[in-house]
């Protein structure tokens, strides 16, 4: 192969031999990798260097003719002199082979490219969204989920994904929450870690994982109003304990790499953010990876006001510490001319790319530049059997029964009449959701075809009305089926006779996914509407939802017996859905994020400050004067945590192994949590503190602690949890982690609105 690959390797070891008193084969791995990399950094020029902290979009048919002309043209010629270091969206083994072929055989250090690709949710096979398998409390079947798709796109020729998405939101309009892990810094941390793990796996140079990044740094997720691309302007408190968690959890975890987020923050944009990269990041929690930014978010730098030009938005976002410019073109125009003035250092310039190399070589893409295109891999591995069984393994589990008066579900398996109504019954491309660019149009298995499977009783199917209308894609607004209700009839006919109707209305699979904030969040279009006239003649309805957020469903929560959240569930949607109604699988779910009842009570979310005047006076309930809205219930229509079973779980005899500890001591929490229904079943049992006097005021509670337990029947089990600084501590308002003395209550129970507690002091 490869004739400069060659020469550069040559190159290479004359430079390790004679530049540095260690020898690789003595030291660790790691510093033999920043022996190489060094090595490289000396040889290389200052256009080089810029090179490599330029990544471009896919831009021709790479498997097929040069581009000749306009902008293709020129990032051909930049490939071929190796001023690009990565690029992202080529994919299939076949095409990253031809552009990693062109720097490799063409650039003069051949230095191979990182191959970035937005695997989201999986690559072919597609797992349930983010905030769906968030639902599921599953670490380990999230990491699986997680391998399936790093072992799919690395056999595509991808060694990069821009996941795991860690923004916490409180904002359901907000339509990127589909993609994190819901509202709490908690939950989302330990998830976070786990989307991490599965995707670098032990080894990040094993041919089937790849390097994850951590997305978008910082506090994308408190977008004002939940309006996309926004302004956000929060507390310290805020920033430190609820925005940073996750990411941090994620550097503890060994990402390689960080995204910038499109907001401001606080008046600086994230790209352009030092505090953010150069104080937090990489100074006080250390990390080495490198940060790329957002979709040219080097070039809004100036869009927001911020700088003046393209050359001075390249010197702020180098001097923050973004070192890898995403499709902005500005580094390599405006980087050399930077630094040969004096204004931007080229310590500045060597320690992006070191972090870029660093990653390149622990990926092993410098012993094979080939290594992730094996067409006869891709042929075995994309779409394996075993990936659809891990998808619907997690599909079920993501999926969050609401409500389940007089036990509609689960269905029975014979002589039932079951009218099946909805668009999204028979929809095969929304259940892959948003963010699915690898994965074909039309490739979920549709609720129908899940409950096909069932032959033990009569099922009827009627569409009654669309949800869009006309074309969809990702890239473009989708047009909402407003008046089209020609198809009601047909379908409230079918309701009319059957013994149980099964509805499963929602989103549009384009409806939540970035770019996609909305200021309604009820059901889209005439589904309410369908919803109603159905309800005129039948009530046994099971009410099935499919969406990528919260929604407010007042009027189902109040009619509707039975509510299933079952979210866009990937490839094996129809089959999940269907095996938990039949009863096949005992949903264990729980909310990741809190549902309001209306939109104007959004922010909400469990972890709220108590404020001073928390509730209404009893001896005089018609004073106003609390904090409360006087127009709606002040709860959410259904918790953070909430998720029923088939089963039911009792709580019982919460105890503590003392009542007063010393700082360094550890609380011990056990409670008994018995199966007193006629299912087995899992739940998840949750721990929150409340630490009710702080320097600066605490939440009414936090999720401390979760366990996800399966239990049989009649069956009880004593679950344990540890409580130590670590876990009751926080932070201050200067972003120092702290722990103070005081009185704790300890709450155990199913969902944050439990109220079985308990409580000791810490001196
Ligand atoms: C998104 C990122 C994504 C990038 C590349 C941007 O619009 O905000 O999350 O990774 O595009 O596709």
């Amino acid at each position: 192969m490869i004739r400069k690959f060659k020469v550069y390797t040559i190159v290479l070891i004359i430079f390790m031999a004679c530049s540095d008193n260690r020898t690789v084969a003595n030291s660790s791995k790691e510093d033999a990798i920043n022996v190489k990399v060094d090595s490289l950094i000396r040889i290389m020029t200052l256009k080089e260097k810029i090179g490599q902290m330029n990544q471009y979009n896919g831009f021709w048919d790479v498997t097929g003719p040069v581009p000749n002309g306009g902008d293709a043209e020129i990032k051909y010629e930049h490939l071929k002199n190796g001023l690009v270091g990565s690029m992202l969206s080529v994919r299939g083994a076949e095409a990253v082979r031809a552009v990693q072929k062109i720097v490799v055989e063409e650039s003069r250090l051949g230095i191979p490219l990182i191959i970035g690709f937005d695997v989201i949710h999986g690559y072919k096979t597609l797992s349930p969204i983010p905030l769906a398998e968030a639902a599921s409390w599953d670490l380990e079947a999230i990491e699986t989920s997680a391998q399936v798709a790093a072992a799919e796109a690395s056999a595509a020729g991808i060694n990069w994904t821009f996941a795991p998405m860690v923004d916490i939101s409180r904002d359901p309009r907000w339509g990127r929450v589909m993609e994190g892990a819901g509202e709490d810094p908690f939950l989302g941390s330990k998830i976070a870690k786990a989307r991490v793990k599965g995707f670098q796996g032990e080894d990040l140079s094993a041919v089937n994982t790849i390097a994850a990044c951590a997305k978008h740094f910082a506090a994308y997720g408190f977008s004002e109003a939940g309006k996309e691309y926004n302004t956000v302007d929060i507390g310290t408190s805020t920033l430190y304990n609820t925005v940073l968690p996750p990411f941090k959890a994620a550097v503890d975890a060994d990402v390689k790499t960080l995204m910038n987020a499109f907001n401001e923050l606080n008046g600086v944009p994230a790209t352009a953010n030092k505090f953010l990269l150069r104080d937090i990041l990489k100074g006080k929690w250390g990390f080495n990876g490198f940060v790329i930014s957002d979709w040219a978010s080097i070039k809004e730098i100036s869009l927001w006001g911020h700088t003046k030009d393209e050359k001075d938005a390249a010197k702020v976002a180098a001097i923050a510490g973004t070192d890898m410019d995403m499709e902005s073109h500005i580094y390599v125009s405006q980087l050399e001319e930077l630094v040969k003035e004096g204004i931007v250092k080229e310590d500045i310039i060597d320690d992006a790319v070191r972090r870029i190399l660093t990653v390149k070589f622990e990926l092993g893409l410098f012993d094979d530049p080939y290594k992730y295109c094996d067409e006869v891999r891709e042929k075995e591995v994309v779409n394996n059997k075993s990936h659809h069984e891990a998808v619907l393994d997690v599909a079920k589990k993501s999926i969050v029964l609401l409500k389940n008066e007089n036990q509609l579900l689960p269905l029975k398996k014979e002589g039932q009449k079951i009218a099946l109504i909805g668009a999204l019954a028979s929809d095969k491309n929304s259940p892959l959701g948003s963010w699915r660019i690898a994965s074909k149009d039309n490739t979920g298995v549709s609720v129908l075809e899940g409950m096909q499977n069932y032959k033990g009783n009569t099922l009827i199917y009627k569409k009654g009305a669309d949800v869009s209308v006309g074309e969809t894609h990702f890239v473009n607004e989708l047009t909402i089926n407003e008046t089209d209700k020609s198809e009601f009839d047909e379908a409230v006919e079918a309701a009319k006779n059957a013994d149980v109707v099964v509805m499963v209305l929602g989103e549009h699979g384009f409806q939540s996914g970035e770019a996609r904030s909305r200021t309604e969040i009820d059901l889209p279009g005439v589904q309410q509407e369908l919803l109603e006239e159905v309800y005129k003649v039948n009530k046994n309805i099971v009410l099935v939802l499919n969406n990528g957020r919260p929604l407010t469903i007042n009027w189902a929560d109040k009619h509707i017996p039975t509510i299933v959240e079952a979210w866009q569930l990937g490839t094996q949607s129809g089959n999940a859905i269907a095996q938990v109604l039949y009863g096949d699988y005992n949903p264990s779910g729980k909310l990741p994020m809190t549902f309001p009842r209306n939109v104007g009570q959004i922010p909400i979310y469990y972890n709220y400050k108590n404020t001073g005047r928390p509730v209404a006076d009893k001896t005089n309930p018609n004073l106003v004067f609390w904090s409360h809205y006087s127009d709606v219930e002040n709860t959410p229509l259904y918790p953070f945590g909430h998720g029923l079973s088939y089963t039911t779980f009792k709580y019982s005899n919460l105890k503590l192994n003392k009542t007063s500890f010393k700082m360094d001591e550890e609380v011990q929490v056990s409670v008994d949590v018995t199966n007193t229904g006629e299912f087995k079943g899992k739940e998840v049992v949750q721990l929150y503190i409340r630490d009710l006097v702080a320097s600066t005021t605490r939440p009414v509670k936090e999720l401390k602690g979760f366990e996800l337990i399966e239990f049989e029947v009649g069956e009880t089990k004593t679950i344990k949890f540890t409580l130590n600084k670590e876990i009751l501590g926080f932070y201050d308002n200067e972003g120092n982690f702290i722990i103070e003395s005081g009185d704790f209550v300890v709450f155990v129970g199913g969902s944050s609105y439990t109220s079985l507690h308990t409580s000791f002091v810490l001196n």
